[in-house]
Order: C-alpha cells, then structure tokens, then sequence
C-alpha cells in the first residue's frame, strides 16, 4: 500500500527527488550497521563465468559487487580519475577503489546521511566522498575518465540534466558506465535521454533475468537482515525496497513489467 503510493506520488518529479531524498536520508540515519553496505539488486552472471574474487568481508555483498563489475569491466579504470554518481552506502565506489585501482575515485550521493556514513566507514588514498547532486554536478568541465552511475537514476526529476551534467564532466574518450532498471513503458524514454545525449552507445543489454537470479540468490540473506533490524510495521515497505521474493517489486522484475538495463556511452574524443 505504501509502496503503491510511493510509486503514485513519484510521477510528479520535484516530489519524487524529495521523497526519494527523505527515504534515503531516513535509511542512512537510522541504519548504520556493517554489514549494509550495498543497495541494488545484484548481479548474477551465467553459471560458466568465473566468480570475482573478493575480500572475505565484502563475500556477503557479492551480488551487488558482481553488479558493480559487470557494468563497469568495459572501462579501463586503472590510474585514472573515477567519479560514482548515486554511491549510496559506499560499498561499491570503495570495492572499485580498491580493485579497479584508478588513481581517485569520488563518489557523490545527495543524501548527507549516506555521505557522511560512507565517510566514517570508508578511508583510502584518493578516495572521497561528497554530498553532490546528479542533476547538478559540482565539478570542472571534463574532469573525470568514468563516470559510474548504478540503479540511481530513477530518483532523479530530470534525467536530460543528469545526462548532460555527466557528458560535461567526462573528458574526450570518457566513458558513462550506467545501469538502472524502469517500467518497460518508460524504456523507450530512457534509451532516447542516454542515446540524445551527444555520448556514442558503446553498448547496451536487457540485464533483468540477471537481476532476478540474484534476487533469488541472495534472498534469504537479505530477508534475514531485514527480520534483524527492521520493525514488523514497516516490513512490507522493505520488502517492495529490497525486492524480495514475493514483493511489489520482484514480480514487477518476474513478470516484465519492469526491466533492468545496462548501458555504456562515450564521449568522442
Ligand atoms: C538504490 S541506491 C543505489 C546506491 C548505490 N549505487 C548502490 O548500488 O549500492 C540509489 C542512490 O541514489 C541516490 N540519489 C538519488 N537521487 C540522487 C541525486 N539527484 N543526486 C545524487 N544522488 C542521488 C540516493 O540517495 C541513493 O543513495
């Protein structure tokens, strides 16, 4: 009910940033824990493909990790300035950090309580948070090789602001690593905001039956933080958010009336 709701409000897009904003705003202030670090769906690849390997601490966040490869494997990162639009609780700007070895990663969110979760948790050379808003970019012209952009882009009011705020930040031959899930109806809207955008498409696929293979891959570990720390009144609510088995949100992925999709574009050089 107060996911349809959610969802009703939504369409109107200064309330959609505000209610976005409050709801992450809300999660990051009232749960800190550990053991949260990641918020999208996941990412399972086919079962042939080798795993990534991971630091023991990050094994119980590998489907949001494999997401943040997957999407981000086609951009040679190592020694170059990565910038993480949407970063959320952190996990995966500090994962790419760590792996992918650019020489820095900055990593905006516009909820300050996110940022400032990430900034006691996460601490490296070269590695920064930031409060900073998608649609408004506090940075240079064609400062930054990446820009990474993960299942963020549906909060946002103006996806042609993001869009062109991203162009105007990548240097030439700079890459926009995105990823993010809309009602299939909605597709056609997304693709023409990415694709009008003055970035080439470098590549573009449907990812939802990974999506949904890793939701029900990680389903009882996420069920089982949720029961951990979430009171009974606002399950359902977390439910739809996390897309358990079951919810709002899982059947919306099951029966494909919402669809996940990756996208790389380019500058031209
Ligand atoms: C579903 S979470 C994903 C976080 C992270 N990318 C991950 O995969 O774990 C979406 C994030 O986008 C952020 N966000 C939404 N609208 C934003 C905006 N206009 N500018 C910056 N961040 C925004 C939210 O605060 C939230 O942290």
């Amino acid at each position: 009910m107060i996911s349809r709701l959610f969802a009703l409000l939504c369409r109107f897009a200064p309330l959609k940033r505000l209610l976005w904003r409050r709801w992450y705003q809300f999660l990051a202030g009232h749960y800190k824990i550990e053991e949260w670090q990641m918020m999208n769906y996941g990412y399972a690849p086919l079962p042939a493909t080798p795993l990534i390997l991971l630091d023991p601490a990050d094994e119980s966040e590998r489907y949001g990790l494999q997401l943040y490869h997957w999407v981000t494997q086609s951009a040679d990162l190592y020694g170059g300035q990565v910038l993480e639009i949407g970063c959320g609780r952190g996990g995966g700007a500090a994962w790419l950090h760590h792996a992918r070895h650019p020489d820095s990663t900055t990593a905006v969110d516009f909820s300050a309580e996110a940022i400032a979760l990430c900034q006691q948790r996460y601490s490296a050379a070269g590695l920064s948070f930031q409060v900073g808003d998608a649609e408004r970019l506090a940075f240079q012209d064609e400062s930054f090789d990446a820009v990474v952009n993960i299942e963020s882009s549906h909060c946002y009011g103006s996806m042609a602001a993001f869009v062109a705020e991203a162009r105007r930040v990548l240097k030439p031959g700079g890459r926009l690593l995105f990823a993010d899930f809309r009602d299939t109806d909605k597709l056609d809207a997304l693709r023409q905001h990415l694709l009008g955008s003055g970035l080439t498409l470098i590549h573009e696929s449907n990812i939802t039956p990974h999506v949904l293979a890793a939701l029900d891959a990680d389903n009882d570990r996420k069920l089982a933080l949720m029961r951990k720390i979430i009171p009974q009144q606002l399950m359902n609510s977390f439910e739809d958010f996390a897309a358990v088995k079951g919810s709002l949100v899982y059947e919306e992925f099951r029966t494909g009336r919402m669809q996940y999709y990756h996208f790389v574009l380019e500058k031209a050089a």
